[in-house]
């Protein structure tokens, strides 16, 4: 498959046509808002490695990725063997799996801090065991989490992740923003909101509340906080700060765990004590994971005579997703970690050429096979900083539409791209030079902005 829509395809469907089935049954026409676009979502037809071909025949490269959960892009051969050769023995079932303990074994191999696993269903269920793990080892009821940073849906781990200028409140001391309407006033008292980054404030509040934390929450690179790593001052405060008040340093490497061989938290001297995992580590199938210290671990189990955190789930550690995750994770090794990082790295480069030419106030930020832009000249370092205003989000939509559907390349709505080994320099070059033609489309626009 190659970018380009000279091949389309008779289809009997439109997007409209499908989308208009879609409103009758499903609420707002989708199961998820990140594939939402207006007028209507693009229908998929097939995908092969980077590039995905929608029902009318357009073929688009992908630098999304399903949310940077496809490390090595779509419908890879060595997968797609391994999963058709389970699932002809079955999908899941009442009793264990050897799949799972391969699984288990070459993660726990791969991260020193990993001394025992736990499987489950998704980046959410990870993060929300993570927690309460946490609290069921500390005996301890809140959460620490950044203002911004995005852990999935779970009540307490969402707090502040839309928080704006108009309910953040004052920086040293930051509202629980609550996401969903109805959340009760119970989570936010349970919740400490911290301005990431910034290791003096943080301590204070973490003083603050010193005897009813049970665990800080961070993710080393966050997406939504405006995807610029955690600096190792901070991460060391932090991990020092818990360790004089009997609370948990946790990592959310849902996304992250892909930035180094042994994840993210391998670029600091200081280990996590619970990693969530999530995302690359399903090979394209549903996962997630919980991983660290035995001790800690221990609170979930089942042979302790006080289970502190019993924990099931009906489709946990299923064969499909520990086997595609187990070839997925294998081929994604030292070398191929190293390979694609120096290619994301070139692509920002190259990037960041075209931001000089298109001359308008952009920037990038990122790490390993991650990046960023920002309509901003300098880099930001904070949530607030990073946050846009209304006007800069429509301008980043109609640069998000410009590039799906002018020069068919896929990125995530917030113009980030999250990297799979199937990429190759071409493709880098498609985007760095659409993005070129796409900064100067925008270009009036910015203008208006100052
Ligand atoms: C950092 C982070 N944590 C957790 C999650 C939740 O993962 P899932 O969508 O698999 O529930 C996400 C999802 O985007 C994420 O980006």
């Amino acid at each position: 498959m190659k970018a380009q829509d000279s091949n389309k395809v008779k289809n009997k469907n439109t997007h409209k046509e499908l989308y208009n089935r879609a409103v009758k049954v499903i609420t707002g026409g989708v199961s998820r808002n990140t594939i939402f676009r207006k007028p209507h979502p693009i229908y998929v037809a097939s995908a092969k490695g980077s590039y995905v071909k929608d029902i009318d025949g357009t073929v688009r490269i992908d630098f999304a990725n399903n949310m940077a959960s496809l490390i090595h892009g779509h419908s890879h051969p060595a997968i797609i063997k391994g999963v058709t050769e389970q699932l002809q023995k079955g999908s899941a079932y009442t009793m264990g799996t050897e799949a799972e303990i391969l699984f288990a074994e070459l993660l726990t191999s791969r991260s020193p801090g990993f001394e025992k696993i736990r499987f489950m269903n998704s980046g959410t269920e990870a993060v929300m065991t993570m927690i309460k793990a946490s609290r069921a080892f500390t005996g301890k009821p809140k959460i620490a989490k950044a203002e911004g940073a995005y852990h999935g849906t779970y009540d307490y781990a969402e707090m502040s992740q839309t928080a704006n200028p108009s309910n953040w409140g004052d920086i040293n001391k930051p509202n629980a923003v609550p996401v969903v309407q109805g959340t009760p006033q119970g989570v936010m008292d349970e919740v400490v909101i911290f301005p990431y980054n910034d290791t003096e404030r943080t301590i204070q509040l973490l003083d603050q509340n010193a005897d009813q934390l049970a665990c800080v929450l961070i993710d080393p690179v966050p997406h939504r906080v405006g995807l610029f790593p955690a600096t190792s001052e901070f991460v060391e405060a932090i991990y020092k700060w818990t360790r004089k008040n009997n609370v948990l340093l946790v990592f959310d490497e849902v996304v992250t765990y892909r930035v180094n061989y042994a994840g993210a938290q391998d670029s600091y001297s200081v280990k996590p004590d619970l990693t969530a995992l999530g995302k690359i580590i399903g090979g394209g199938f549903p996962i997630g994971a919980l991983a660290g210290r035995s001790d800690i671990m221990k609170v979930l189990d089942p042979r302790e005579t006080f289970l502190r955190h019993p924990h099931s789930g009906t489709f946990s550690a299923n064969p499909i997703s520990t086997t595609a995750g187990r070839i997925a994770m294998e081929m994604y090794d030292e070398e191929a970690v190293l390979k694609l990082n120096v290619l994301a790295m070139t692509a920002r480069k190259q990037i960041e050429e075209s931001i000089k030419l298109a001359d308008v106030p952009v920037c990038i930020t990122g790490a390993g096979s991650m990046f960023r832009l920002h309509f901003k000249e300098k880099a930001p370092n904070s949530y607030r900083e990073a946050y846009q205003s209304k006007e800069v989000k429509a301008i980043i939509t109609e640069l998000d539409d410009y590039l799906f559907f002018k020069e068919n390349l896929i990125m995530i709505n917030t113009m980030a791209c999250m990297f799979a080994t199937t990429l190759m320099q071409n493709d880098v070059d498609r985007l760095s030079e659409a993005l070129l033609r796409g900064l100067k489309f925008v270009k009036p626009k910015i203008e208006k902005l100052s």
